[in-house]
């Protein structure tokens, strides 16, 4: 039996240890900070991912997972050691590699096996598994052979476990044919198709695989701003478009634009390789520029209902990127608050999961409230922004039973338009037909 080691216990490498000892591996998880590591040893995880609790817990209780803050113990008798750690965006576009060159550098030190295989799961630009192979080897005290697998993550927020379970595929990119097998072998139990290929180019299928998702979703969001105007239905074309499995269904939801810690930093990330490469990255910067736009439709919709925003109060339903999550960051919610607010707006806003992590980022701002009614009472006008099962199932009577005035601005296409027609709504969506 292999002992694994993940260094890194952020969304991916919590997942990623917790799957792996699901399937009957004995892992142990590093990070350096105390407090999450006794947590976890507890059964607890320290952010909401649907299922991931009731994992945690049975695999922590079995003892095939244990979580520690001292690299000695997580890396001494490793065999096998998962890189999962972040890689932020700086402020000038790059990707900051601190957290991968610490690692590098840990490994180094602590390992004492002779053969040492490093898989990594952290997004890193093309070549970076190459020149962590090196860092490693300057650093080694012990270790003799260390081989490099590029294990790119493809799960989602918000469904990272069904998306380890039932992925559409494994890659594993190696520099050795042996470690591959190894950590094919490894990740058999999940029963996921499994390719196999060189080190760059596992690095640069994450990359292109995150693009060309950020590339179908600006251009639903493209079409729907047409479709309004030429009088079609974004949804009705998105089906029909997807019907064609050349194209295919998914990522085809039209709204206010991508958010997440993954698709804006990745698509940056791109962007500067390519020029740094000397090539014209045309398609990459349409596909940002196209979002950063979509983000703002609602506010100026709004705009053009009431004339003037200033001095109206806004309800915002939904502040996470996308449901099923807590995590906020490059929310286009958040965006569309601080757009509100610039355009004088006082904003109460409401989300079954990501109040707090709100309240750190943008702190009293805005004011919250703890449910959809108490958030639309007495207020001009909605954003929906997030589309939780609980606001997409929100009954329309509340609107008007609550609001100054019902108009509601729905980001995420909630509601049908036969629906709305029921009721004395004002409503404004994405990629159809206003109904006021
Ligand atoms: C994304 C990828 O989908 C994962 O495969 C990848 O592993 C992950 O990034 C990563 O690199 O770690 P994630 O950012 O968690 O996952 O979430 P997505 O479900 O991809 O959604 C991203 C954004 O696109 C959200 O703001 C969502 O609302 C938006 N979106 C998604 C749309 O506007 N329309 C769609 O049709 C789909």
């Amino acid at each position: 039996m292999n002992n694994i080691t993940i260094i890194g216990v952020g969304h991916v490498g919590l997942v990623t240890g917790v799957c792996l000892s699901d399937i009957g591996h004995q892992v142990i998880c590093y990070d350096l900070d105390k407090e999450k590591m006794d947590q976890l040893n507890t059964g607890l995880s320290p952010f909401y991912e649907p299922g991931l609790d009731e994992l945690l817990k049975k695999n922590v209780n079995n003892r095939r997972l244990f979580f520690t803050d001292s690299p000695e113990e997580a890396l001494s008798d490793a065999d096998i050691i998962y890189i999962a750690v972040g890689t932020p965006k700086q402020l000038n576009d790059d990707i900051d590699l601190t957290y991968i060159n610490n690692a590098a550098a840990m490994i180094g030190e602590y390992t004492t096996k002779n053969n040492v295989i490093v898989v990594t799961k952290s997004t890193v630009p093309v070549g970076t598994n190459t020149n962590i192979k090196q860092a490693i080897q300057r650093n080694a005290q012990k270790t003799r052979n260390i081989t490099m697998v590029s294990n790119p993550e493809f799960l989602r927020e918000g469904s990272a476990i069904r998306d380890v379970f039932c992925a559409d595929r494994i890659i594993l990119g190696s520099d050795c044919s042996e470690a591959a097998a190894i950590i094919e072998e490894i990740n058999k139990p999940f029963n996921v198709p499994i390719f196999k290929t060189d080190l760059h180019s596992a690095e640069m299928i994450k990359y292109s695989s995150n693009a060309f998702l950020a590339m179908k979703i600006s251009f639903i969001n493209e079409l729907a701003n047409l479709c309004e105007k030429v009088g079609a239905d974004i949804e009705e074309v998105a089906v029909g478009m997807g019907l064609d499995s050349r194209i295919g269904s998914e990522f085809l939801k039209a709204g206010i634009g991508y958010g997440g810690s993954c698709f804006p930093k990745d698509t940056h990330a791109m962007l500067k390789m390519s020029e740094e490469a000397g090539e014209k990255p045309d398609i990459l910067k349409a596909v940002m520029k196209v979002n950063s736009r979509q983000h703002y439709v609602l506010v100026e919709k709004a705009k053009n209902y009431f004339g003037s925003l200033k001095g109206k109060r806004a309800s915002v339903l939904g502040l996470a990127f996308k449901p099923h999550t807590d995590d906020i960051r490059e929310s286009p919610s958040i965006m569309i608050i601080n757009e509100l607010i610039a355009n004088g707006v006082s904003v109460v806003a409401y989300d079954p999961k990501a109040m707090e992590n709100t309240k750190k980022m943008i702190g009293e701002k805005i004011q919250y409230a703890s449910s959809i009614e108490e958030t639309l009472t007495d207020t001009d006008m909605v954003f929906i922004n997030t589309d939780w099962d609980e606001i997409k199932t929100f009954s329309l009577d509340q609107y008007e039973k609550l609001m100054n005035r019902p108009v509601i601005f729905d980001g995420r296409n909630c509601y049908s338009l036969d629906k709305i027609s029921e009721y004395k709504i004002d409503y404004f969506s994405i990629g159809r037909q206003p109904y006021w």
